[in-house]
């Protein structure tokens, strides 16, 4: 039988999608650290913002716990992994303070930040971090410093707000998953009212979170419909939703599992795009196609608008480790 009674669904996958070197590089450090040091192994934080992940880790003898102060004494022999959104300098202190072993899963991309907020204050400027405010990552940033060292800029408001503190130079970093149109919107404000203000010597937002928006943005104004897999809590994941929501999406969602998806929002449709965040397994996503090709004939084309080679190297503790465990 050729025939189907099923409305056709023409799916647009964008590409690149889902996992960054990054988060690949965090999953690994937990699996790793659970085959070399046996478990429980802690982790500090969701070690990437997706809940399937993150179950998947727990089942296999991770325990995620939002503080230190969380682990009980009695194993405070165990290691702890700090994700990859980063840490306040506090927090590998307070491990040392614990005599607690911790690995740290922080993304390179997310450290270099970091040391650009460092070299910043060692030369005297005072400094802005665009990004948003109670994202792990930037409170991990803000906290490389001193308290309200660091001023928080979230719009182009604040960015038209701003008073200076100091006499100091300005300098400006920003969050690493930022939507790339806002973040220059911003920037540009800055620009206008200090034309000195020192700049990142390369973007702060990184690879991934340039490359999925870019993807979003090719395939957006050719479909009626885009879903993006991601966790509510995952920034690069809202941007791609809004990316496509700009772009002319009439319906732009973003989801975790297939059994979120709202068959009314859908009806109708003849074309739909995909893609993930940075956090999302690409199992998700073919859990979607799935949902969709059991009520739609559907077929798949991916549109891919850049090629990604970039890994990163584990921490020394787990290099001598033989090769993945996935
Ligand atoms: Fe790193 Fe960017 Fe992924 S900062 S964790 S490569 S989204």
């Amino acid at each position: 039988e050729t025939q189907s009674s099923k409305t056709p669904l023409a799916i647009r996958l964008c590409a690149p999608r889902g996992f960054c070197a990054g988060v690949d590089r965090a999953i690994q450090i937990v699996d790793l650290a659970l085959e070399k040091y046996g478990r429980p192994v802690y982790v500090r934080h969701e070690i990437v913002h997706n809940k399937y992940v993150v179950d998947g880790l727990r089942d296999k003898g991770a325990v995620f716990v939002e503080e230190l102060d969380e682990i009980p004494p009695s194993d405070r022999d165990r290691p702890v992994i700090f994700s990859a959104h980063g840490v306040p300098k506090s927090v590998p202190a307070d491990a040392q303070e614990r005599q607690m072993f911790y690995l740290d899963a922080t993304c390179p991309l997310v450290s270099k930040v970091h040391k650009e907020a460092e070299i910043h204050f060692r030369r005297g400027r005072e400094i802005l971090l665009i990004g948003h405010a109670g994202h792990p990552e930037v409170i991990g940033t803000m906290g490389q410093l001193p308290d309200d060292t660091v001023t928080l800029i979230e719009t182009e408001d604040d960015a038209r707000a701003f008073q200076r503190q100091t006499d100091q130079p300005l300098a400006y970093i920003t969050q690493t998953t930022l939507s790339v149109d806002d973040t220059a919107g911003i920037v540009s404000v800055l620009k206008d009212r200090f034309p000195d203000i020192v700049a990142p010597h390369k973007e702060d937002i990184c690879y991934a979170t340039t490359n999925r928006q870019e993807a979003v943005k090719e395939v957006a104004p050719t479909v009626e419909a885009m879903v993006v897999v991601g966790a509510p809590n995952s920034s690069n994941s809202q941007r791609l939703r809004e990316v496509a929501e700009r772009a002319g999406c009439r319906v732009s969602v973003l989801i975790q599992r297939a059994s979120d998806i709202n068959w009314p929002d859908f009806d109708g449709i003849g074309s739909l795009g995909l893609t993930a965040g940075a956090s999302a397994p690409e199992t998700l996503v073919e859990e979607i196609i799935d949902a969709f090709a059991d009520r739609f004939d559907v077929a798949v084309e991916t549109v891919r608008t850049a090629e990604e080679t970039i890994s990163f190297n584990l921490p020394r503790e787990l290099r001598d480790m033989t090769g993945p465990t996935q």
